[in-house]
């Protein structure tokens, strides 16, 4: 494993060393023209892409950076995405150590934990500039409007930074905010999101935001990752990068931000001070529904002195974020396997937008088996926003989305084995006759048992292994 890249410079210079990034010095519009580039880039798996002089800011642009598996890999600093997963399914798995090696093992893998607590510095890169008040002005940065439908401006990749006003433990999210104007912008705190709770539960009323754009890869992806709110996303970034991520206090609000950040935001959001956000063009594929967001009031705004503003796109599947998604599905494998032992594999599929599609192959024990993890998935996490879950038998490859498709046609009894339920639903599911709450569907696409109402279950066909072995020897021969 390599140590990923300590900030975005390290990032594009490692993407550029290993071909994975284009330098695009034309002018080049970020309304709209910027957009339908990365599409055709992204949809054909290219490269990264750097814009140098986006029409109207002398800020750089760069995007695509996590747009195919490679990348990814790169900017974890592993050759595959379940490479990381080992790493924090190492710790899950920890048991009482046996032996002095096993305690020395042991002790390593604590000491890893110990060393994921971020640390604070007192000087900063992403302060180099600073603009306070009357100088705020957003429209320095070549801020993208995305589809022909948005009505401003989004910031696509912000890390945003609250904190718990009862605990104070620190949430880290990504969340997309719509520009109002040179110093404000809509916070996209969605329903079940972390941000959202902080807010709700400031008894003032209001809670100081920071927002850093422009970070390293690892830290970026985590600000998307899925955690319980009382974990910090900057601890699961250290734990990735096998580094603390380096922190510096805000200058106008009581937070701290990653050192290492591009550009950062500082202000304040209010439970009372909100706006209609949206339609924006949004990974489900559609534009999202113009609706009440709380407002971000920007105190200040830092920078290094020729900061790289980091962008995304997102829209009908696949778009860029597919590999972030898949990031987080590989690496809360572990985590959900410790609940679910039982679980084999799970797949979201990216054409899915990950909450609509869950496939799921397990040890089945039991009668029932299937249906217990349906319900136990629509319990857990942001899993349980999930629509649709299919459950497979241990030995179907999930990723193989062909053989699920021949089991679920195959093996499913439509009266027996779906199983039609509601709950809680994400927040974008334009699906549903009511927002956030609706239909669940599940499909039991296992072998069935006797006591499930099922007729003896054939056999499979597959072919004995020393025919198998014996065609393979003699393949040449057969001049096929
Ligand atoms: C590119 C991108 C944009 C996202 N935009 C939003 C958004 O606007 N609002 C939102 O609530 N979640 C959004 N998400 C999903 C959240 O980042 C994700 O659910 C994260 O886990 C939220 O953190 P939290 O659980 O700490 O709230 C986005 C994710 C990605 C990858």
């Amino acid at each position: 494993m390599a140590t990923p890249p300590r900030d975005l410079r390290e990032w594009i210079a490692l993407l550029e060393r290993e071909g994975e990034l284009r330098r695009i010095s034309a002018e080049v519009d970020p309304d709209l023209e910027i957009t339908e580039i990365t599409d055709r880039v992204v949809k054909s798996g290219g490269p990264a892409l750097l814009f140098e002089n986006p029409k109207s800011s002398s800020h750089p642009l760069l995007i695509n950076q996590f747009g195919t598996e490679r990348r990814m890999c790169l900017a974890l600093g592993v050759e595959t995405l379940d490479d990381a997963a080992a790493k924090l399914g190492d710790i899950l798995d920890m048991q009482p150590p046996e032996g002095l090696r096993e305690k020395v093992r042991g002790l390593l893998k604590l000491k890893s934990l110990a060393d994921s607590r971020p640390k604070t510095v007192a000087k900063a890169p992403c302060q180099e500039v600073f603009y306070e008040g009357a100088d705020v002005d957003l429209g320095r940065l070549p801020i993208q409007r995305c589809w022909p439908d948005d009505p401003a401006p989004f910031i696509t990749l912000p890390a945003v930074i609250t904190k718990d006003p009862k605990t104070g433990t620190r949430n880290v999210g990504m969340y997309r905010m719509q520009v109002i104007d040179k110093s404000s912008t809509f916070m996209h705190w969605q329903m079940h999101k972390d941000g959202r709770a902080d807010l709700l539960a400031a008894e003032d009323g209001r809670i100081p935001v920071a927002v850093a754009i422009g970070l390293d890869p690892v830290t970026a992806y985590s600000a998307s990752a899925p955690l319980p709110k009382h974990l910090d996303e900057l601890m699961l970034a250290g734990f990735l990068r096998g580094e603390p991520v380096e922190l510096v206090r805000c200058k106008t609000v009581d937070l701290e931000v990653p050192a290492n950040a591009e550009i950062v935001l500082e202000g304040w959001v209010a439970k009372d001070d909100t706006g209609i956000e949206g339609p924006f063009g949004d990974h489900t594929g559609y534009y999202s529904h113009a609706e009440p967001f709380p407002i971000f009031r920007i105190s200040a705004m830092t920078m290094r002195r020729d900061a790289i503003y980091a962008s995304i796109v997102v829209g009908k599947p696949p778009a860029e974020d597919a590999w972030l998604g898949k990031a987080t599905e590989r690496i809360f494998l572990p985590a959900v396997r410790m609940t679910l032992p039982e679980i084999v594999d799970y797949d979201l599929p990216v054409a899915g937008a990950f909450h609509n599609c869950v496939i799921v192959s397990i040890r089945k024990a039991f009668p029932g088996h299937a249906q217990k993890v349906m319900h136990a998935l629509w319990g857990l996490g942001m899993l349980s926003l999930s629509k649709s879950i299919v459950v497979v038998d241990e030995h179907v490859d999930v990723h193989d989305y062909a053989d699920v498709f021949f089991r679920v046609t195959a093996n499913v009894d439509p009266k027996r084995d779906v199983l039609i339920t509601e709950g809680p639903l994400d927040h974008l599911d334009h699906a549903p006759g009511r927002q956030f709450y609706g239909g669940k569907l599940g499909i039991d696409a296992t072998h069935k048992l006797p006591e499930e109402d099922a007729r003896p279950w054939p056999e499979e066909i597959v072919m004995s292994e020393d025919v198998k072995e014996l065609v393979t020897r003699r393949w040449v021969e057969y001049g096929l």
